[in-house]
Parts: structure tokens; C-alpha cells; sequence
């Protein structure tokens, strides 16, 4: 058998009168009566093989090929400029079936969107788009932990198993655990703060975050990664804010340099390189825009509201993105009714709270805050929630021997990647996507 080292077919053109093999999918088959066309696709392009028929074991096999059979073919590569993909084509000495792909394709380009889930390696490996998204995803990781380490962050791996529920007990998934009752941790807060006891400067962790909530929404995952930043000795959330719009100017301009006119080819998205500082607005003035816009006025409702909805948060974005241009909002000031017991109160104001979400053309990325180091005071902000100090005093603890003030943020990535490229949903920016509806494959 021939064989020579495999040439990505991206790279094909450099080979020209050169015997080659490459290994890849067959994409399409047309099995003509003098001449026998296969297109095979690897990860990196498609190229045409073209094989004039004489009677030999090679025409069958060609012949008996299914698509989407994974092969290897070593042959000629051949200048042809009437070859419309990219002007050469491959006259092979020796095809390889390494693994007949049954038939038919359990989905074709008119299945729909759970179909596609359901045979999800397949809708990947056949939608370029489909996979320049982990590449994309690659590069997004790689620049947040660059910038990361810059900044003197220290990676660390929280654990994912935990006694307790963690936060606020809802949308906790409970396991079963040696006979007793574990849960997923739905957020790495409590672990990072840990790590902040612990005297680690900055903490940077990506991992998975689990959340039992029953959403169905396009925004809305059981499991998704979440990118969690804590920062000790910090003067306020500002600091917090600063790092964010940063770690993203510098992942967006990672992403344009790298992606840029693939991510345009593809999605037809144009990757803006964010200006910082990114536009703050404060949650007061937000739930008046927020209001305007749903054309509601004050006195619509029986109680005012005090947390935008996903429509306020478009609203809110649309304004800031007609004022000033920006497609990032940081949304700061929100009132201590919904933010969670160790959200920061700042000084004097004790129904605010000293956080903020990061809004990326009007769909919420981020959540952060500076959180309270008080010891006392946290205990008496989670007795004001009915939160009992019990469950919690491994996490109370991190508070008592001294804590310096500290905040952070946490990033969902799937919301991210979605919002950079374009998508309607965080399905088809996960690989194996995770809902409430959805445990397989
Ligand atoms: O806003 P969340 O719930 O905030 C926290 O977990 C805080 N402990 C973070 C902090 O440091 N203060 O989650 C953080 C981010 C959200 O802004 C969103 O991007 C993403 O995680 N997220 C989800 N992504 C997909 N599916 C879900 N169900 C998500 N829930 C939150
Ligand atoms: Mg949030």
C-alpha cells in the first residue's frame, strides 16, 4: 500500500506534482459513467478527487464508497483551473475506507434544530461554522487566561461536589453521594472567596457550572462553563469593572486578529474591538429607560420595579449603544432586594449594592461585585434573607481570621460566543449542550 504523510488539504496547492495523501470525510459522490468525482472535506477545506474509470479494484472501491465514509486517498495532486475547488484535484493511486459511514445521513441541511442536536457530532463535523466555533472558543480561553496571568491571577480548580447548597439552595442539583445527599456547585463563589481567605492574590477559574433552573429561553443552559475572576485588596468594584473591560478589549482584539475574516465569512459578523472604559450606567437610570421603552410609564404596575427583564435589557442597551456607540453596558447600582446576601452594601446606602452585569448587546455576559468581608455584617445581611448561618459556616468561616476586601465576577462563555458570533441560541454555542429537555448525547 502506498502511503505517504498526511497533507491537510488547506495545504494542497504547495504540493502540486506531488504523490500525497490525505484523510478525510467523502462529501460528495458523483459516480459518472467515464469519470468517477469525489469530493473529499478534511477540517481544513475540501478537495476534488477525480479518477477515469479502467476496470480496477480502485473504481470499486470508489464506486462503494457511502458519504461521509472516512477515508484516506493517496494520489497526484494535479493543477486544473476548470476544478472549481481551488483549481486542483487530487488523481488517486489508493483510497483507504477506514470506517463506511451507513446510509442515509441521519440529517441532512433541512433538519431542524433538535435533530441536529440529537446527531450533534455529525451537524459539526459537516458545518464549517459549526466548528470555527471551538477554534474561536480556543482563542477566546487562550487570551482570558494570557490576560489573566498578566494580571498576577493564580488558576485555580474549585471543587464541583459540595456538602452544602451553595448561594441560595435553589436551582442546586442534588446527588446522591455515599448515601447522603450532595449538590453541583452552581457557581464557584463561595470556593473563590475560599481561595481569597487562603491568600491567593487573584483568582482565575473556568469550569463547569451547573443550574437547576427549568429555563427554556435561548440564553439558558443546565451546565454551562462559567469564567469566574475574584480579586483581593481592591479599592471598590470599580477595580472589578476595570479588570473585565480589559480581560474582554484584549480577548476581542485576540479574536478579530486570529478569526476576523473567517468569523465575517462564516457568520457574517463583523468582530468589533471594544474602546475602554465601556459605558456605565446605573441601575436607576436603567429601569427608567427600561420603563420608556416597554411604554409602561411610572405608576404602571402595583409595585416599582427593581431588576430588568431581558427586554429592559435590550432597552438599556439600544440607548447606550445610540449615545455612544458601544455595544458593552456595565449596569451598576443594584438594589440589595436582588442581589444576593454577600453582595457589598456601599456606606450609607444600605439598599444598594456595590455590583453590576455586564450587558453585550443587550443580552447579560457577566454578574460581579464587590462582596462583603465583614464578618458581622455578612452574617446580619444573610440573616436579612432568612438565610440561616448553620449550612453556611464552612463559607462563614473564610471571614473571621481576618479577609481583606475583595470582588469578582463571573462570565458565562457560552453567552459570550453566542453574542460574538451572532447566534440565536446557546445551544449552538456548546458542543453538547445541556437543558432541561436535554441529557443526551
Ligand atoms: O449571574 P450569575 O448567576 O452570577 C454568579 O454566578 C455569581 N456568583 C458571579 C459573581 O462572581 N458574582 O452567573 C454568571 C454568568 C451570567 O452573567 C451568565 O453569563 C452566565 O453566568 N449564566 C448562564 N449561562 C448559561 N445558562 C445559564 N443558565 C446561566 N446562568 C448564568
Ligand atoms: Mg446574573
Amino acid at each position: 500500500m502506498i502511503r505517504t504523510p498526511r497533507i491537510l488539504v488547506a495545504d494542497l496547492h504547495r504540493h502540486v506534482g506531488d504523490t500525497v495523501s490525505i484523510a478525510g470525510w467523502a462529501q460528495t459522490l458523483r459516480l459518472q459513467r467515464a469519470v468517477q468525482f469525489v469530493i473529499v472535506r478534511d477540517h481544513t477545506g475540501a478537495v476534488q478527487v477525480t479518477r477515469h474509470r479502467d476496470g480496477s479494484p480502485l473504481e470499486e472501491r470508489l464506486e462503494g464508497l457511502s458519504v461521509e465514509s472516512a477515508v484516506r486517498v493517496t494520489g497526484r495532486v494535479v493543477a486544473n483551473p476548470v476544478v472549481t475547488l481551488g483549481g486542483i484535484e487530487l488523481i488517486p493511486d489508493e483510497v483507504t475506507v477506514e470506517s463506511h459511514a451507513e446510509a442515509p445521513l441521519p440529517i441532512d441541511a433541512n433538519t431542524g434544530p433538535e435533530g441536529r442536536l440529537d446527531w450533534r457530532f455529525l451537524d459539526v463535523r459537516r458545518r464549517p461554522a459549526a466548528r470555527l466555533l471551538f477554534e474561536v472558543q480556543t482563542t477566546v480561553e487562550q487570551a482570558m487566561r494570557a490576560f489573566a496571568y498578566s494580571q498576577g491571577c493564580t488558576e485555580m480548580h474549585t471543587p464541583k461536589l459540595m456538602g452544602t447548597a451553595s448561594e441560595s439552595g435553589a436551582e442546586v442539583f442534588e446527588v446522591g453521594y455515599f448515601g447522603r445527599k450532595a449538590y453541583l456547585a452552581q457557581s464557584p463563589q463561595f470556593y473563590k472567596q475560599a481561595a481569597i481567605a487562603a491568600g491567593v492574590d487573584r483568582v482565575f477559574e473556568v469550569g463547569p457550572v451547573f443550574r437547576a433552573e427549568p429555563s427554556f429561553t435561548s440564553r439558558h443552559a443546565t451546565e454551562f462553563t462559567g469564567v469566574d475572576v475574584e480579586l483581593a485588596w481592591i479599592d471598590g468594584v470599580e477595580d472589578v469593572m476595570d479588570f473585565e473591560e480589559r480581560m474582554l478589549a484584549h480577548v476581542l482584539a485576540e479574536v478579530a486578529a486570529v478569526h476576523g475574516p473567517a468569523i465575517k465569512e462564516q457568520f457574517g459578523v463583523d468582530v468589533v474591538v471594544p474602546s475602554v472604559p465601556f459605558p456605565r450606567i446605573s441601575m436607576a437610570e436603567a429601569l427608567r429607560i427600561a420603563e420608556a421603552a416597554a411604554g409602561t410609564g411610572a405608576g404602571a404596575g402595583d409595585s416599582p420595579r427593581d431588576d430588568l427583564d431581558p427586554a429592559g435589557e435590550r432597552a438599556v442597551a439600544a440607548w447606550v449603544r445610540e449615545r455612544t456607540g458601544h455595544e458593552f453596558a456595565f449596569v451598576t447600582g443594584y438594589p440589595a432586594s436582588v442581589r444576593p446576601f454577600y453582595h457589598l452594601r456601599p456606606t450609607g446606602q444600605p439598599r444598594l449594592t456595590a455590583s453590576f452585569d455586564l450587558l453585550w448587546k443587550g443580552l447579560e455576559i457577566t454578574t460581579g461585585a464587590q462582596r462583603e468581608h465583614r464578618y458581622d455584617v455578612l452574617v446580619a445581611q444573610a440573616a436579612e434573607k432568612g438565610l440561616s448561618p448553620e449550612p453556611m459556616r464552612d463559607y462563614l468561616n473564610n471571614f473571621r481570621y481576618g479577609c481583606p476586601p475583595h470582588g469578582g465576577f463571573g462570565l458565562g462563555l457560552g453567552r459570550l460566543l453566542m453574542t460574538l458570533l451572532g447566534l440565536d441560541s446557546i445551544r449552538d454555542a456548546t458542543f453538547l449542550f445541556r437543558g432541561p429537555n436535554r441529557l443526551t448525547p
